[in-house]
């Protein structure tokens, strides 16, 4: 409407943006153990316990249904974009259990006073435009008037119970792969502080656009290879791996070098744009991980908070090559990044 003043930055009317603003994992641990929870009942396979993706429940014996749901305020600054990447982030909770995603509903919270409402057609139609994608249908939701934009989408996927990945399947020999470049947390740190705009780091833009999906690329026994699964986000690669070493009973050896790592990252870590959750993935991770002859200007993108990040796979060695091969057709950034070995006194070793 008022031209002069050019779009609306999303990023510039938040404190805090994406997988970036969740609350800490050593606070929510905290309040979670004050809680005394109603029992589950027995259809529930996958609950909140380890620290899995989305919850799974059990309705037949050939069928189970996934659930999670995911919201955050803006991390980029074009409505749209913002739509796309909050709804690629919720799916992806449903993919990292090997489940496929059905049916959505929208949690929106929006400023009325503030921004036009032109920016809530945009940011829910890039959502249906990915969801057309994956195949979901969107079927409803909820809004509230706030003062600051959130977004996000509640799943319900589905998956046979005998096919369900969890992190909790990882076994010594298996070969680590990681399916997305690392480093979207530092990245639209420096977005929000204005140091580049969105075409510099397009890369990791695409990247968190990107559907998780592995389904439709692999064959039966490819799957099958996959024992255990989880998705990068806000925990940083250092949260999530050291949750998958546990809830196996194993310990991870990665090796920094092969860390696939989006443009510019390094640049950003070393201009210091830095969030909140860097800090508390290094607090969280510190006691139970060690790194050994990483310098110390590049050791913070494994802590680097995740938005709609890649998938963490551990994954029978003997088909690792063939599948990494068919996986990198659609995330040129894949990689393999280490090997699961025999339950040591640290949860993960980097080398
Ligand atoms: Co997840
Ligand atoms: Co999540």
């Amino acid at each position: 409407m008022n031209e002069t003043h050019g779009p609306i930055k999303l990023t510039q009317t938040v404190q805090k943006g994406g997988c970036a603003a969740k609350v800490a994992a050593q606070e929510l641990r905290k309040i979670l153990s004050k809680v005394t929870f109603p029992p589950a009942d027995p259809s529930v396979l996958v609950d909140g316990a380890h620290f899995d993706d989305a919850a799974i429940v059990r309705v037949s014996p050939e069928l189970a249904l996934v659930h999670t749901l995911d919201f955050f305020t803006p991390i980029v600054d074009t409505p749209r974009l913002f739509g796309r990447i909050a709804a690629a982030n919720a799916l992806s909770d449903v993919y990292a259990m090997g489940g496929e995603p059905r049916t959505a509903l929208a949690i929106l919270a929006f400023p009325l006073a503030t921004l036009d409402t032109g920016v809530a057609v945009d940011v829910l139609q890039g959502a249906s435009d990915l969801l057309a994608e994956a195949g979901t249908s969107l079927v409803g939701g909820h809004s509230i008037d706030d003062d600051t934009l959130k977004f996000g989408l509640s799943v319900t996927g589905d998956v046979h119970p005998e096919w369900v990945w969890s992190n909790s399947r990882a076994r010594e020999g298996d070969v680590l792969i990681l399916t997305k470049g690392l480093g979207t947390g530092t990245l639209t740190a420096g977005l929000k502080r204005g140091a580049w705009d969105e075409s510099a780091i397009s890369e990791a833009l695409e990247s968190m656009g990107t559907l998780n999906r592995l389904r439709d690329l692999l064959t039966v026994d490819e799957w099958r290879a996959i024992r255990a699964a989880t998705d990068i986000t806000g925990f940083g690669l250092a949260g999530h791996a050291m949750q998958m070493a546990r809830a196996s009973s194993v310990s991870l050896e990665i090796d920094f070098g092969s860390l696939p790592v989006l443009d510019r990252v390094f640049d950003s870590l070393r201009e210091g744009f830095l969030t909140k959750a860097h800090r508390t993935n290094r607090e969280y991770t510190a006691a139970t991980c060690s790194a050994v002859g990483v310098p110390d200007d590049r050791l913070p993108v494994v802590f680097d908070p995740q938005t709609s990040g890649g998938l963490l796979l551990s994954v029978d060695k003997s088909k690792a090559d063939p599948l990494l091969a068919k996986i990198r057709s659609r995330f040129s950034r894949a990689a393999r990044i280490g090997r699961v070995v025999a339950r040591g006194e640290k949860d993960w070793v980097l080398a």
